[in-house]
């Protein structure tokens, strides 16, 4: 078999993965607006896993009412959710796959009338949000534009009230019930969002979260938060069920995190539990400006830093971004620049991509091709 690398298991915990590819959580918008699973959700993510990956991560179920991103999100904040959350688990585990689900709270950017911050957000961000805000609209038609500009507008108007000690205690325990709530629904495995500029993220970033006391100050500090719900939810999980952490490597806005803070920050996730890392980066506040998405157009983008980032730790790494052949992802397994590939796009696009790389003399040639044209030696000195 081509491409042995990506088919040896390997385990996260104590689930043996039965290869190194991992259905990254990419949100669907296929929840209903109550947030319940949809049977539409059920049959997608049955589908990815029939893909033939070793892990599913479930993008995006909100903690909390107001933790939303979108009206179609899915929701773990009460118990009414656990059983649509068991369809969800049991159509990935019927496939094969492991089963796990990534749980967030959206922070200030959640579509609730009083979104949830660690500290308002000054001039400073709010200039480099009208710089993304035109990237942004960049995707749109012009006369989406307005309606657009207008909800941004509004939604930068309530950045303004910093999370109160009620705020935070509340959402640390909503984390912990969530997360047993995806327990009870039958996950192997639940995931925490600390990546992309949401709350977790937020609290770890001196961008978003300028307080100068408890969940804030220097590095140590701004950890304390994701530290908090870390620590909270691990006492309400069985003792061997893996907690993962979608870590954030850089964030690309001025003061925000980057690779030297996240890579301490690695090392403390380690030595707190958790059992994997998946890595992501950027923010809405970066990752639609132009230099940024050059940079996040090349093949394996994260490579550089994911090397640094398996070298720290012991425990399974999960490389993101553009991994888009099967011969590329080999290459980042048997060079030991991350333990698993996470597919975001890639198997999304195409379901038949794990079939391929077990298979690869079908496809070898073209793919080779393929791959000289995107050649990974090409952006290795550029970045
Ligand atoms: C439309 C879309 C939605 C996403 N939603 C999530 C999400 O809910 N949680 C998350 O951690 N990452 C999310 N991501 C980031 C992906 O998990 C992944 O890191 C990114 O797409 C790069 O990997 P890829 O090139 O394999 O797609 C999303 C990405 C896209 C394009």
């Amino acid at each position: 078999m081509g491409y042995s690398s990506l088919f040896t298991p390997l385990n996260i915990g104590k689930y043996e993965i039965k290869n190194r590819l991992v259905a990254l959580p990419v949100h669907t918008g296929f929840a209903y607006t109550d947030g319940s699973t949809s049977s539409w959700m059920v049959d997608f993510y049955s589908r990815i896993a029939a893909s033939g990956v070793g892990m599913v991560v479930v993008a995006n179920a909100a903690v909390s009412h107001d933790g939303v991103v979108s009206r179609f999100n899915l929701r773990a904040d009460k118990d009414q959710f656990i059983p649509g959350l068991s369809k969800l688990a049991d159509a990935i585990k019927q496939k094969g796959a492991v089963a796990c689900i990534q749980l967030n709270h959206a922070g200030r950017f959640a579509r609730t009338e009083r979104p949830l911050l660690p500290s308002p957000m000054t001039s400073a961000n709010l200039s480099f949000n009208v710089e993304s805000l035109k990237g942004f609209m960049e995707f749109f038609p012009f006369e989406k534009r307005f309606g657009l500009t207008r909800y941004v507008i509004e939604k930068i108007k309530t950045w303004r009230d910093p999370m109160t000690s009620y705020d935070t205690e509340r959402v640390i325990n909503d984390f912990a019930s969530a997360a047993f709530r995806a327990y009870l629904a039958g996950f192997d495995m639940v995931e925490l969002h600390g990546a992309n500029g949401y709350l977790l993220c937020q609290y770890l970033s001196f961008f978003t979260n300028q307080i100068k006391s408890g969940f804030g100050g220097d590095f140590s500090r701004r950890m304390a938060f994701p530290l908090a719900v870390i620590r909270k939810v691990k006492k309400r999980l069985p003792k061997d069920m893996p907690l993962g952490f979608r870590i954030i490597l850089r964030e690309w806005v001025p003061g925000g995190i980057d690779l030297s803070e996240s890579l301490v920050f690695a090392s403390i996730l380690e030595n707190e539990g958790i059992a994997y890392l998946s890595a992501s980066v950027g923010t809405y506040n970066s990752i639609l400006s132009p230099a940024v998405l050059k940079k996040m157009s090349r093949i394996a983008y994260l490579e550089p830093d994911m090397a640094k980032l398996t070298a720290r730790v012991n425990i399974p790494t999960i490389i993101s971004g553009r991994v888009t052949t099967p011969l590329c992802a080999d290459k980042l397994v048997t060079e030991g620049i991350s333990d698993f590939i996470g597919l975001g796009r890639p198997i999304r696009t195409d379901p038949q991509w794990v079939t391929k790389a077990k298979n690869p003399d079908c496809h070898h040639k073209r793919e080779a091709r393929l791959f000289q044209k995107i050649n990974l030696g090409t952006y290795r000195n550029k970045t």
